[in-house]
Formats: C-alpha cells, sequence, structure tokens
C-alpha cells in the first residue's frame, strides 16, 4: 500500500515531527502537508532541516476550524490523514481542562467529517491512558473497556469512540493505534523525562510526584513511529493497535536511569504532592502489533537514557523553551510543591 499526499496533524509536536522525519525517510515517494495550530507544544524548528525538501509543507490551521481542513484536503489531494494533534499533557488537563475536550475531541470529529465527506483513510493516534489505571497484572488488551481517569484520558476515550463510531456508522477506513509513554528528541519539558533530564542536567531539584511508584511504559517514540507505519500499511481496517514494549517500571526506577546516564546525584530527588487521580499503573499487551511483524528497537532502560543523552546533547534545542513561556507553567505547577522540600 502506498499513500501519495498525507495531512499530519499536530506534526510540529513531538511525536508528530518524528514520524514525519522517519515517514520522510522510508516514504521518498510520499507528500507530506504538516496542519498544526502551532501552541506551545507545536515548534516549527522540530523539522528545520526538512522545510526546504519539496516534498514536505505547512499549513498552520486548528483542526476545530472544518473549512480550513477541508480546503488543506483539498488543495493538496490528501488520500490519508494521520492525526497527532491535541492537548496532550495531563497536569495541563487539570488546571485547564475545557482546551482539552475542543481540540481532542471536537477536533478529531472534524477531522473524521472531513474524511468522510471526501472519502478519505484517517488513523488516529490514541493513548494507554483511555483504558485508565491498571490493577494487578493484567495488561490492556484493545477489546478492554476504556476507563478515563483525567480530563486529558477522558478526551482521549472520547475520540477514539466517535473514530469507532464513524466506522460502524459510515464505513470510514479508520485505523486507532494507543501508544505507551513515548520518550525521545523534541520532547516538550513539561513531560516527565525532558524535565527531569533537563532539570538534572541545570541542578535543580526533580520533582516526583507521590512516592513515586507509579508504572509506566516508557517507550521509544523511534518505536511508536514504525509501529503506526505498520499499521498504516498491514492493518486491518476499523481495527486498534496497541503500540509500546509491553514492560513498564517504577517512576523511581526512571529517575534512577536518567540521573546515573548524566551522572548527576540522587540528592537532587524531591518527593512533592502527587497528582490528583494519579493513574497508579498502565501496561499493555502489544501482541496485536506483533503479529503484522513489528517489533520495538528498544527496551525501556535503553529508551529513557537515549532520550536522557539527546537533552544532554541538544541545549539549544530546550533552553530558549525553558526559560521562555514555560517558567510561568512551571512556578504554577511546581512553586508550591517544592517549597520547603530541600535536604
Ligand atoms: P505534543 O503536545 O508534543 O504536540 C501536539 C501537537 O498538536 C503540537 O504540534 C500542537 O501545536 C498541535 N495542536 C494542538 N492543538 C491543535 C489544534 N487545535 N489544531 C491543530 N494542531 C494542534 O504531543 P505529542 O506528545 O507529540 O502527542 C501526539 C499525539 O500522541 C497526541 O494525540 C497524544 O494524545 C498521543 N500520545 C502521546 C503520547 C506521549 O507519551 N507523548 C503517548 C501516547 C499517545
Ligand atoms: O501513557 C501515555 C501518555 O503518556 C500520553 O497519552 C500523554 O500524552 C503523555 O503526557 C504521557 O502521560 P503521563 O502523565 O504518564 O506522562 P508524564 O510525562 O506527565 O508523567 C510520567 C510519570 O511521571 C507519571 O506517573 C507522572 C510522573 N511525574 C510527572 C511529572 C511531569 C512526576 O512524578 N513528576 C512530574 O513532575
Amino acid at each position: 500500500m502506498t499513500f501519495n499526499n498525507l495531512l499530519v496533524t499536530g506534526g510540529c509536536g513531538f511525536i508528530g515531527s518524528n514520524f514525519v522525519r522517519y515517514w520522510m525517510a522510508h516514504h521518498p515517494e510520499s507528500h507530506i502537508v504538516v496542519y498544526d495550530k502551532l501552541t506551545y507544544a507545536g515548534r516549527q524548528e522540530n523539522l528545520a532541516d526538512l522545510w526546504e525538501d519539496s516534498r514536505l509543507s505547512l499549513v498552520v490551521g486548528d483542526i476545530t476550524d472544518l473549512d480550513a481542513v477541508r480546503r488543506a484536503c483539498q488543495e493538496h489531494q490528501i488520500d490519508l490523514i494521520v492525526n497527532f494533534a491535541a492537548e496532550t499533557h495531563v497536569d495541563q488537563s487539570i488546571l485547564g481542562p475545557l482546551v482539552f475536550t475542543d481540540t481532542n475531541v471536537r477536533g478529531t470529529h472534524v477531522l473524521l467529517e472531513v474524511a468522510r465527506e471526501l472519502g478519505l483513510r484517517l488513523h488516529h493516534i490514541s493513548t494507554d491512558e483511555v483504558y485508565g489505571h491498571i490493577r494487578d497484572d493484567h495488561q490492556s488488551v484493545e477489546t478492554d473497556e476504556l476507563a478515563p481517569r483525567s480530563p486529558y484520558a477522558a478526551s482521549k476515550a472520547a475520540a477514539d469512540q466517535l473514530v469507532q463510531a464513524y466506522a460502524i456508522t459510515y464505513d470510514l477506513p479508520v485505523t486507532i493505534t494507543r501508544g505507551a509513554n513515548n520518550v525521545g528528541p523534541y520532547q516538550y519539558p513539561e513531560k516527565a523525562v525532558p524535565l527531569f533530564s533537563t532539570n538534572a542536567i541545570l541542578g535543580e531539584a526533580i520533582p516526583v510526584y507521590g512516592d513515586g511508584l507509579q508504572m509506566r511504559d516508557y517507550a521509544h517514540v523511534y518505536d511508536h513511529c514504525t509501529g503506526i507505519e505498520a499499521v498504516l500499511l498491514r492493518g486491518e481496517i476499523g481495527e486498534v493497535y496497541n503500540v509500546g514494549t509491553g514492560r513498564e517500571m517504577t517512576n523511581l526506577e526512571m529517575v534512577d536511569i536518567v540521573l546515573e546516564t548524566l551522572s548527576k546525584s540522587h540528592d537532587l530527588v524531591r518527593h512533592v504532592t502527587d497528582r490528583a487521580g494519579h493513574d497508579r499503573r498502565y501496561s499493555m499487551n502489544v501482541d496485536k502489533l506483533r503479529a503484522l511483524g513489528w517489533q520495538p528497537r528498544y527496551d525501556p532502560k535503553e529508551a529513557v537514557a537515549e532520550a536522557a543523552r539527546w537533552y544532554a546533547d541538544n541545549r539549544s534545542w530546550w533552553e530558549p523553551i525553558r526559560s521562555g513561556e514555560f517558567r510561568e507553567y512551571y512556578e504554577r505547577q511546581y512553586a508550591e510543591r517544592l517549597a520547603g522540600t530541600a535536604q
């Protein structure tokens, strides 16, 4: 299967930009239109070396704007929409949840409407958070009930259900991937691994929520990209596929890997007030994706270490971010939490 013209929404964000880079390197026949609102997390410089390439173009727009999405699809003769565009940070969804419903639910709905009208395939990027927190030693399979517990997760679950409803009602050719916690290049430093890495490099405190024994499957973004590719090329229309390593670690183990990789002291770690409604454990079974011939390149330890190294080697990418608007968010999220925790 080949795709001529892809509309990659959210292509200036962390996973979207890694996907664009991966797809252009492995599918030279395709043209890609990045459709992005350029929120704080959407950064044109993530693809700085590729904008000169005639196979890539940028449309700055909002996925909730139906006319603009339709126009972009028609003008560029799009045959596949890959939807990465979203508000993505759980802590931001606790501070200000409404934009999560606007973008993640209504925005996805708009894309489905345009896909229906123009007869396009749509691939939707979802998350393991839609399964809620996973008890005992269960691993989520794609048919498990959705049980989201944060405003972010709830908005993503609603989007999944709209995508599945369009497949059933209108026979729209859709697929969904549900990704684990991604780490790697160009991840905005609000997320734990880049936040902890950059704080460690700067010699600042590392704010671990609660006891730090929450479990996550830290998967390298490269493996997410190859997983999406496998589903686009060989996945069954109408189906959902989990994408992760299938192995989780505690946040304290993740912190140890970051500190060891960067040769920094454990004295930086501070246990701070927990995230409201913090999901204790995510864990997914990825056999369905493996059956398509996919396997991850990185185990979770290598993924975290490789990500930490990237932040050490790419200060020019994150230093301007951390000294800008990010500071205001950081103060709001951490000032009170960190006050009085000095060792
Ligand atoms: P990100 O926050 O780094 O980037 C999101 C991108 O979407 C940005 O470029 C932003 O400008 C764009 N965007 C936001 N609102 C928009 C709107 N209304 N219209 C157009 N563009 C808009 O996100 P990410 O971490 O790369 O996540 C990408 C997708 O993968 C999301 O759907 C997320 O839910 C999902 N996901 C993320 C992870 C993870 O660990 N980061 C894991 C599983 C799934
Ligand atoms: O699981 C997939 C999800 O992974 C994606 O759908 C989300 O878009 C992405 O943000 C991520 O969600 P998490 O909430 O799991 O990731 P985050 O990096 O925010 O946090 C990872 C873990 O670290 C989590 O247990 C919370 C904890 N944490 C996070 C921050 C920011 C801390 O202990 N301290 C922190 O300061």
